[in-house]
């Protein structure tokens, strides 16, 4: 037991009240006999607390000395307290029934499963056309998903007013001029106007459409706009490109049509089908019954889209294209329908 109040000392005797504490302090095995404690030592009359109060007379001289050592003896014995009464608290909830986890652990459970994240299949998609390009030297570049009708249609060749605009449905903002952009290629505009010839860049991104949807198109979808622009850049340079895409993308055995196609901001314009993997070219909903799907569309950058970015098209040529990442994942996977990428269907996403 402890005495309540042990008797006053002598300043001398810190170190002496210090291992008295100390073993008393081991001693206790409750609560009670802790606060016990607590109140002979570091309590309002406790043996520590009026030997601080003591300090002042001393003389002068000695003051600051034995100050610090009594202020360091009350931090040793409150850290001492806080120890044993942590020790105390745990002792007691052990004996309360509860035991430490490791005694718990019972190694015949089976695993917790480790949730696992992936990478949703248009990421993978557009990474792998990304990686595609960069082996053929291009950039990668983006661009805002808000654009202004000047880049995403007037600078493209279709001023306000031009029946190619009709194509598009577009949604508008309640701002004049800014609109969700519905192509990549403002993009085409945008880097012209920044970059001098050598040019060869992608851009991927979102683009919109207030469209209805069907097993190949959605009112939200990705592209992947390409741009090169040089000396000498002919409609062959485009077509090996577009080949060499497939061909890493879904592998030497695909087939490619090229078609004639029309697009205000190139000419020639052409449309680059791939072979349905799906139905094996028999037709499915995916096709929509034609054994081929457009992808990737592009052609000849028109001379008057060069020469409004500032690019004389007399000593510069150009080609452009639109892939169609969504597609490219859905050919490349055998899924019939691209909405299914965004219905956010764990089930689904969790096969890639
Ligand atoms: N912007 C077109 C679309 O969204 C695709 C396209 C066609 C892009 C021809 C091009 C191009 O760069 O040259 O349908």
């Amino acid at each position: 037991m402890i005495a309540e109040h042990p008797p006053n000392r002598g300043l001398q005797d810190l170190q002496e009240l210090r291992v008295e504490a100390e073993e008393s302090l081991a001693a206790v095995n409750n609560r009670e006999e802790l606060q016990a404690w607590h109140n002979a030592y570091l309590g309002r009359r406790g043996s520590v607390t009026r030997l601080l109060r003591r300090l002042g007379e001393l003389p002068p001289a000695q003051r600051p000395a034995a100050g610090r050592q009594a202020n360091t003896l009350k931090v040793a014995l409150e850290a001492a307290y806080e120890i044993q009464r942590e020790a105390l608290a745990r002792r007691e909830r052990e004996s309360a029934g509860e035991v430490r986890s490791r005694d718990r652990l019972d190694v015949t459970l089976p695993g917790r499963p480790v949730a696992q994240g992936g990478l949703h299949p248009i990421t993978q998609t557009l990474r792998e056309m990304k990686a595609a390009f960069a082996r053929m030297g291009f950039q990668v570049y983006e661009g805002p998903e808000v654009e202004l009708d000047r880049y995403n249609f007037t600078l493209l060749n279709m001023p306000p007013y031009h029946p190619a605009r009709e194509l598009h449905d577009t949604f508008y903002t309640t701002l004049p001029g800014l609109l969700l952009r519905t192509h990549t290629s403002p993009n085409q505009v945008r880097l012209m106007e920044r970059l001098r010839p050598p040019i060869r860049i992608v851009v991927p991104g979102k683009v919109y459409r207030y469209e209805n949807a069907d097993p190949s198109h959605d009112w939200m979808f990705y592209q992947m706009e390409g741009l090169v622009v040089g000396k000498g850049i002919t409609m062959c340079d485009l077509m090996g490109t577009i080949r060499e895409l497939a061909r890493q993308i879904f592998g030497p055995d695909r087939r490619i049509r090229f078609r004639c196609d029309y697009f205000p901001y190139v000419e020639p314009g052409l449309d680059t089908a791939v072979s349905c993997m799906l139905c094996q070219g028999t037709g499915c909903r995916l096709c929509g019954g034609t054994g081929w799907l457009e992808a990737i569309p592009g052609g000849m950058v028109h001379p008057q889209v060069l020469r409004s970015c500032g690019i004389d098209p007399e000593e510069h040529t150009g080609f452009a294209f639109g892939a169609g990442p969504d597609r490219i994942a859905a050919l490349k996977h055998g899924i019939d329908d691209i909405r299914r990428f965004y219905a956010n269907d764990l089930r689904f996403l969790e096969q890639f």
